[in-house]
C-alpha cells in the first residue's frame, strides 16, 4: 500500500498546494505518484491539467478528484495502485478533510511566519494527534533577510509542537513553476527553491520510514 501524506492546514493561503504539487513532482521522479484534490477551489487539479497540456516530457502523476462518500473507496484505490498518494485539502476541516488526515502516513501543515498561520496550524494538529495521526509543521515562504523564520521556529518550540528543520524560502520560483505545470525541481532544478523542496522531502521520507 501506498504512503499517503495528507496536506491540511485550516489557514488559506499557507502554501498547501504549492507543496503538495512541488512533493508530487519531485517524487514522481522516482515513484508512482498520485494526488488527490479534495478542495473544491480545484487548484492542484489545475495545475495537473497544465502539466499535461505543457508538452514537456515529465514524469506522469495520476490525478483523482473526489469527495464525499466516494472518497474513501477511491483513496484505496489509489494507495494499491501508487506508491505515494498526496492529498491537498481545502482551508476547513470538513468531513473529507477529516478522512484525508486519518488516512494519512504523516500530515504536512505549511505554516507561513506569522501568528495567524501558528493558530491555525494548532487547531489542524490537534486534529491529527486526535486520529492518532504523525504530523509534522513545515515552514514556509520564510524570507530570506529577515528574523521572522528565527523567531516563529522558537515560537513553534516554544509550544512543543512538531516542525521540520527544513523550510521553504519565499521564492518566486515556486509561482512560476506552479504556472507551468511543473514542481521546482523540474522547472528549476538547480534553484534555491528546489535543493529546499529536496531537502524537505528527505526529511519527510525519514519521518514517514521511521511509521
Ligand atoms: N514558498 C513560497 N514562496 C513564494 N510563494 C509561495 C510559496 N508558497 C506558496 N506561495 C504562494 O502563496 C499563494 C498561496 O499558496 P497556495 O495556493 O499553495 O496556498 P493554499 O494553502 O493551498 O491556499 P488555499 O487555502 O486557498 O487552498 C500562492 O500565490 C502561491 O504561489
Ligand atoms: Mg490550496
Amino acid at each position: 500500500m501506498a504512503v499517503i501524506y495528507t496536506v491540511a492546514q485550516q489557514k488559506g493561503g499557507a502554501g498547501k498546494t504549492t507543496l503538495a504539487a512541488n512533493l508530487a513532482a519531485a517524487l514522481a521522479a522516482t515513484q508512482r505518484v498520485a494526488l488527490l484534490d479534495i478542495d473544491p477551489q480545484r487548484s492542484l487539479a489545475r495545475w495537473h491539467g497544465l502539466r499535461a497540456a505543457g508538452g514537456r516530457d515529465v514524469p506522469a502523476i495520476t490525478l483523482a478528484e473526489i469527495a464525499g462518500w466516494r472518497l474513501a473507496a477511491e483513496l484505496e484505490r489509489l494507495a494499491r495502485t501508487h506508491d505515494v498518494v498526496v492529498i491537498d485539502s481545502p482551508p476547513q476541516i470538513d468531513t473529507d478533510a477529516r478522512l484525508a488526515v486519518r488516512s494519512a502516513r504523516l500530515v504536512l501543515v505549511p505554516v507561513q511566519p506569522s501568528p495567524l498561520d501558528l493558530w491555525a496550524a494548532e487547531g489542524t494538529l490537534a486534529l491529527a494527534a486526535a486520529e492518532k495521526r504523525a504530523a509534522r509543521i513545515v515552514l514556509n515562504r520564510v524570507p530570506a533577510q529577515s528574523r521572522l523564520g528565527e523567531s516563529v521556529a522558537a515560537e513553534i518550540g516554544k509550544r512543543g509542537l512538531a516542525a521540520f528543520a527544513t523550510a521553504l524560502g519565499n521564492r518566486a520560483a515556486f509561482a512560476s513553476a506552479f504556472a507551468a505545470g511543473l514542481g521546482v525541481t523540474e522547472a528549476a532544478p538547480r534553484s534555491a527553491a528546489a535543493t529546499e523542496v529536496r531537502a524537505l522531502l528527505a526529511a519527510i521520507e525519514e519521518v514517514a520510514d521511521a511509521r
